[in-house]
């Protein structure tokens, strides 16, 4: 069983789009796949069609007072299931107060599974902040994939999430989490700008990078909204093509 966080300390660079419709090509291919969404705002919970209940997210298990395997619930998608959230984890930082290891809740909770071998693949949705919650994905992770919107500012949030993961590398007992790679997202072909955004990335971290480029397009931005991954809502699209061609991308790098 292989455990990914998607990671990106700040908000709206694609980490969301990406769980879901990673984890949709990778039910498509006939994985077994379980998303975890870490982020109280829930946005890979209803991406996926996935119904916000309360009592119904991971904060029960965090705070040991249910198996993570109860809170599971399947999806409408073959292979797929999903860890809802809801807003009541927002709260879990001062509900972990006290807590020897704050840090290895997630961890711990993930270790049936990993034992059983329910799933051969569990992504993580993270919440844009360096909080307890992401802390506790990283600390579940093996590996982390880093989103990347192509933007101005992208590569110095790429050195503060690098120095980050260099961090949690080396602290904490145990830890050993791993950077897969790097996804370029909302990758717009007419501007100068992403292309330059790209060849600095490649430039300074050229083993990293992915190839695939997730354009920036308009039917990514939608499915959410219609519960569903591209690969459904529109399965011909640029956005469905690409997220498949990142898939068999990463999957070539999982087993690398
Ligand atoms: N490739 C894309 N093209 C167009 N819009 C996108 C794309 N990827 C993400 N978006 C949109 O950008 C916003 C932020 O994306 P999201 O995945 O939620 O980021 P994060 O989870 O990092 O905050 C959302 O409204 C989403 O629908
Ligand atoms: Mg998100």
């Amino acid at each position: 069983m292989n455990v990914i966080a998607v990671t990106n300390q700040k908000g709206g660079v694609g980490k969301t789009t990406t769980a879901i419709n990673l984890a949709a090509c990778l039910a498509e291919l006939g994985k077994r796949v379980l998303l975890i969404d870490t982020d109280p705002q829930a946005n890979a919970t209803s991406g996926l069609g996935g119904v916000i209940a309360p009592g119904g997210s991971l904060r029960p298990v965090l705070l040991g007072q249910k198996r993570l395997r109860e809170q599971i619930v399947s999806t409408s998608f073959p292979h797929l299931d999903l860890l809802p959230s809801e807003i009541d984890l927002a709260a879990i930082e001062s509900a972990f107060a006290g807590s020897d290891s704050p840090l290895f809740h997630l961890r711990n909770a993930l270790q049936p599974l990993r034992e059983a071998q329910d799933y051969e693949i569990v992504l993580l949705d993270t919440p844009p902040s360096l909080g307890l919650l992401m802390a506790n994905a990283l600390a579940a992770a093996d590996l982390v994939l880093v989103p990347l919107q192509c933007e101005y500012y992208a590569l110095e949030g790429l050195s503060k999430i690098l120095d980050l993961l260099d961090k949690l590398g080396t602290v904490g007992e145990g830890s050993r989490v791993r950077i897969l790679g790097i996804l370029m997202t909302m990758f717009d072909v007419r501007t100068n700008l992403s292309q330059q955004v790209v060849e600095d990335v490649r430039r300074h971290v050229p083993h990293l990078l992915f190839q695939t480029l997730i354009p920036r397009s308009i039917r990514l931005a939608e499915a959410p909204s219609h519960g569903k991954p591209i690969t459904t809502y529109d399965p011909s699209s640029v956005g469905a093509v690409s997220y498949r061609h990142f898939c068999a991308e990463f999957l070539a790098r999982l087993s690398a």
